[in-house]
């Protein structure tokens, strides 16, 4: 059980499907306090991304006094590119689409509120209030943090940690045979922040895409409580499995961002190690890589490292800390 006071973190997000996993996670994680949560362009255009959140929230009855704010409609110079074809039209599984017995809605849309404060009056504030006390997690791409570093680089210099769900190092891509969706969505703001001699810890898919879980395997989690939590979690991973059966051929719903919240839960559960890392911005092909400098080199013969990278994890001791808070019931 946890001992010392909660981590108090900022959760800037692209919801997303494994976005609302990870949320859930840290909201139900007495490890975690959730200070913030701020949206980014990435899954879905950020306006979507922003009501997909509070539809979230709302759910979840999340206490009135977290602080919310919307952040970058588009990355730093590509167009955006999105990821509907794997979280559905709305970036939640469509959710718009599930009924009630009755026929009614089962997700009634929320309205936002009349004034939204923007990404980084959201952290502003936090740190005003928590100093040098937070952490910051990342689940989308890294817009938001590069703004940041540009027109207010106190604030960020404040993070205790900045987590990177983002990257590939030693495995294949997953939106090109070798980027990874963050990273592809915005590489000159990941680019900018991996210059910026930032506390950072990155999260790839070389840990990532070992922790998932199959459809059946979900509903056997799912199916043992009517609670409201338990529902949505089914009824908004359904296309996301879709793809994974029908486009990648595996089936598995893979916790790409729950694992970056997990980071921050239970390091021990990932094994890092410090790499100099750059991420490739202009390649027709390459756009998004993110390339670790790993020869056997004397120190001083190579690139110090700009940042901690998970490369190891124990994947059923992940499983079933996920298991355990997103569905406590099963
Ligand atoms: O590549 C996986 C990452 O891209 C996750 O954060 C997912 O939500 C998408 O944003
Ligand atoms: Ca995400």
């Amino acid at each position: 059980m946890h001992k010392g006071s909660p981590t108090k973190v900022i959760i800037d997000t692209d919801p997303g499907v494994d976005d609302a996993l990870a949320l859930l996670i840290a909201l139900a994680s007495p490890e975690l306090e959730v200070v913030g949560v701020t949206t980014v362009c990435g899954n879905v255009p950020v306006g979507q991304g922003t009501k997909n959140l509070f539809r979230l929230l709302n759910v979840l009855k999340a206490s009135p006094g977290l602080l919310v704010g919307q952040g970058a409609a588009r990355p730093l110079e590509e167009d955006l590119v999105t990821a509907v074809q794997v979280h559905g039209s709305d970036g939640f599984g469509e959710l718009d689409s599930v009924l009630t017995h009755e026929g009614a809605m089962r997700y009634p849309s929320v309205r936002l509120p009349p004034v939204l404060p923007t990404a980084q009056d959201v952290w502003n504030e936090c740190i005003r209030r928590y100093q040098d006390d937070v952490t910051l997690i990342t689940l989308g791409p890294l817009t938001n943090v590069a703004v940041a570093l540009k027109v207010n680089p106190l604030t960020v210099q404040k993070f205790r940690s900045v987590i990177v769900m983002g990257g590939a190092i030693g495995v294949p891509g997953n939106v090109s045979p070798v980027a990874e969706f963050n990273m592809y969505v915005d590489p000159h703001a990941a680019h900018r922040v991996f210059q910026a001699a930032l506390p950072l810890t990155l999260v790839p898919l070389d840990v990532t895409t070992r922790v998932g879980v199959a459809r059946d395997v979900l509903r056997t989690w799912t199916t043992t409580s009517r609670d409201p939590l338990c529902r949505i979690v089914s009824d908004m991973t359904a296309k996301t499995f879709d793809f994974a059966e029908q486009v990648e051929g595996h089936g598995l719903l893979y916790f790409h961002d729950p694992l970056a919240v997990l980071s921050a839960v239970e390091p021990s559960l990932m094994r890092t190690e410090p790499l100099h890392v750059e991420v490739e911005m202009v390649g027709r092909v390459s756009r998004g890589a993110t390339v670790a400098d790993r020869r056997h080199r004397k120190p001083e013969e190579k690139a110090s490292p700009n940042m901690q990278v998970a490369v190891d994890i124990d994947a059923e001791r992940a499983l079933s800390v996920i298991r355990s808070r997103l569905c406590p019931w099963s």
